[in-house]
C-alpha cells in the first residue's frame, strides 16, 4: 500500500520524482532517472522495473542504468547543436564518465562519436563498433604502444603537448603514413571551478599547449605532411552551472582558427569540450542541455561571421550531463551505529571502492529508501560505506525514514565517474550493471568474484607450500 502522508510533510522519496514526463526534460536538471516512478508496494521502479526486485535477482550492491534517460540526454545535446547550428556538428560521448560496451553502442546508435583517454577506452569503444573517424583520442602522456594503437586504428588524435606531437610525426613517417588527422588541445586561459571561473594569461594545467605557442605550433604543422590538422580543442572544466565560460571559450576558440588562416591551415574543426553539470542535490541548479548549447552554437556563428570565416564543424564532449543522471546505485542496508548526541552512521553493502567521489571531492549525493519511497523522512543520518577508512562516508546527512538491515538505499546521479573510477579497495569485488527498459533489465557488466580478484597475482614458487 502507497502510503498517504498528510500535506506539508516532508517525503523521503515521492519528492525526487521527474516532475513530469515531458520529453524535453533535461535528464541533467533532475534528480532520480526520467522513468522512476513508485508501485503499488511504495517501491521504486525505474525503467518499468522495480529496484527491490532487481536487488533480488542480480545482488547488491547495483548499478542500474536506465536507457530511456541516457538516449534522451544523447538525443538533446544532438538536436540542440542541430537546432541551434548552422553548420554540421558532432556530439562525442566523453567515455571517461563510464566506459563500457553498452554504454558505448548506445551513444554511437544515438549519432554520438566516443572521446577516449587510453587504450583501454578505444579499445572499448573500437569492440563497440564505433566508427574510429567518430573516436578522438585524448590524453596527456600517451605512452608510444597507445599512439601506435590509435594509428593502427585510424581514430583522431588529440595532440596535448610537443612530445607527443613531435612522438607522432616520427612515428607516423615511419609508417609512411600520410594525413593522420589530429587536433590540437590548448588551454584557453579560461579556468572554471564548478560555479566560479576565471580569466587569466597561464593556466595551471598539466594539460594542453599554452595558446602563446599558438604561432610556433601551427607554423611546425603546417609543414607535417604527415599529419593533418584538422581542429582545435579545449575543454575548461566540470560540473559548471555558468553559461558564460562556454560563451567565452567560443569566442576565443575562433580567434585560434581566425590566426590558423595565416598558416595555411585548413583546420575545419572546433571541439569546445564537455563540462555541462547536473543536479546532484536540491540545490543544484544547472543549465538545460539545450540552454547550454544554444548560447555555444549562436558565439560561434557570429564570431565566424565577424572574421569572415566560414563555419567549422562544431564539436563538444560532455560526460557527466550525459549519464550520470541515467544511473543510480542500490545498496542493501546493513548494521547502524548511534553516537549519542552527534549522529547515526547507517551502512551499506559498497562505498568508495563503488563510488569514490564523496571521499575524493566531497561530493554530495541525495538517497531515498527504495522499499518505503512515500514514508516519511524522520532522521538524519550519515550513510557510512564498508571499507577501512573512516571516510569513506557516502553521504554525510541523509534524511531518510526508518531503515532497518535488509532495506534498499538508492544513491542517485552515480552514472558518471562512478563505475570508471571504482576500484577493489579492501578486494571488494566490483558491483553489476544492468540496463532497464520497458520493464527489462539486461546485464552490462557482471559482478566481479573473488576468484576474479585473484585472478593477475602471482605466487613465485618458493613461497607455494
Ligand atoms: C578533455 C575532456 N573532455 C570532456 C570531459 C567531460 O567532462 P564532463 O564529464 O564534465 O562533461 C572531460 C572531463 O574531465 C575532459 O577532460
Amino acid at each position: 500500500m502507497v502510503s498517504t502522508n498528510p500535506p506539508g510533510t516532508q517525503y523521503s522519496g515521492t519528492k525526487y520524482l521527474p516532475a513530469s514526463n515531458d520529453p524535453q526534460i533535461s535528464p541533467n536538471q533532475q534528480l532520480l532517472p526520467l522513468t522512476a516512478k513508485v508501485n503499488s508496494q511504495d517501491c521504486l521502479e525505474i525503467g518499468g522495473c522495480d529496484v527491490t526486485t532487481l536487488i533480488k535477482q542480480f545482488g547488491s550492491p547495483l548499478y542500474i542504468l536506465d536507457e530511456t534517460t541516457l538516449r534522451t540526454a544523447c538525443r538533446q545535446y544532438r538536436d540542440t547543436f542541430q537546432r541551434y547550428y548552422e553548420g554540421e556538428s558532432q556530439v562525442l560521448y566523453a567515455s571517461k564518465a563510464w566506459s563500457c560496451l553498452t554504454v558505448c553502442a548506445i551513444a554511437a546508435s544515438e549519432g554520438l562519436g566516443i572521446d577516449v583517454v587510453s587504450a583501454g577506452e578505444l579499445y572499448t569503444a573500437l569492440t563497440a563498433g564505433v566508427k574510429p573517424d567518430l573516436i578522438y583520442f585524448h590524453g596527456n602522456n600517451k605512452s608510444l604502444a597507445e599512439l601506435v594503437f590509435a594509428l593502427e586504428a585510424s581514430c583522431n588524435i588529440v595532440v596535448d603537448n610537443w612530445h607527443e606531437l613531435k612522438t607522432l610525426v616520427a612515428l607516423a613517417t615511419e609508417k609512411s603514413l600520410s594525413s593522420v588527422p589530429v587536433m590540437l588541445r590548448l588551454t584557453p586561459g579560461i579556468e572554471c571551478h564548478t560555479h566560479e571561473y576565471i580569466r587569466t594569461g597561464h593556466l595551471d594545467s598539466k594539460f594542453g599547449f599554452d595558446p602563446n605557442d599558438l604561432d610556433e605550433l601551427f607554423a611546425f604543422v603546417t609543414k607535417q605532411t604527415v599529419l593533418n590538422c584538422i581542429g582545435v580543442h579545449a575543454h575548461i572544466g566540470s560540473q559548471i552551472f555558468e553559461r558564460q565560460p562556454h560563451r567565452d571559450l567560443a569566442g576565443v576558440m575562433v580567434q585560434w582558427l581566425n590566426k590558423a588562416k595565416e598558416y595555411d591551415l585548413s583546420i575545419n574543426q572546433l571541439n569546445v569540450g564537455g563540462g555541462l553539470g547536473i543536479k546532484y542535490t536540491e540545490s543544484d541548479d544547472p543549465p538545460s542541455i539545450e540552454e547550454w548549447g544554444q548560447p555555444i552554437c549562436e558565439v560561434v556563428q557570429e564570431a565566424c561571421k565577424a572574421a569572415n570565416l566560414p563555419l567549422p564543424k562544431l564539436l563538444c564532449e560532455p560526460g557527466r550531463s550525459l549519464i550520470a543522471t541515467a544511473c543510480v546505485t542500490a545498496y542493501t542496508i546493513g548494521s547502524s551505529k548511534v553516537v549519542p548526541d552527534i549522529r547515526t552512521y547507517v551502512a551499506v553493502d559498497g562505498g568508495m571502492s563503488d563510488n569514490p567521489r564523496p571521499i575524493t571531492y566531497q561530493s554530495l549525493y541525495v538517497s531515498v529508501v527504495a522499499n518505503r519511497m512515500s514514508a516519511t523522512a524522520t532522521e538524519t543520518v550519515a550513510i557510512a560505506g564498508k571499507h577501512c577508512e573512516s571516510g569513506d562516508i557516502l553521504i554525510k546527512h541523509a534524511h531518510l525514514p526508518q531503515t532497518e538491515p535488509g532495506h534498499i538505499l538508492v544513491v542517485m546521479g552515480t552514472g558518471a565517474y562512478n563505475y570508471s573510477m571504482a576500484s577493489n579497495y579492501n578486494r571488494v569485488p566490483r558491483p553489476a550493471a544492468v540496463i532497464v527498459a520497458n520493464g527489462e533489465a539486461n546485464l552490462i557488466l557482471q559482478r566481479e568474484t573473488l576468484q576474479d580478484l585473484i585472478e593477475k597475482d602471482c605466487l613465485p614458487e618458493r613461497l607455494k607450500s
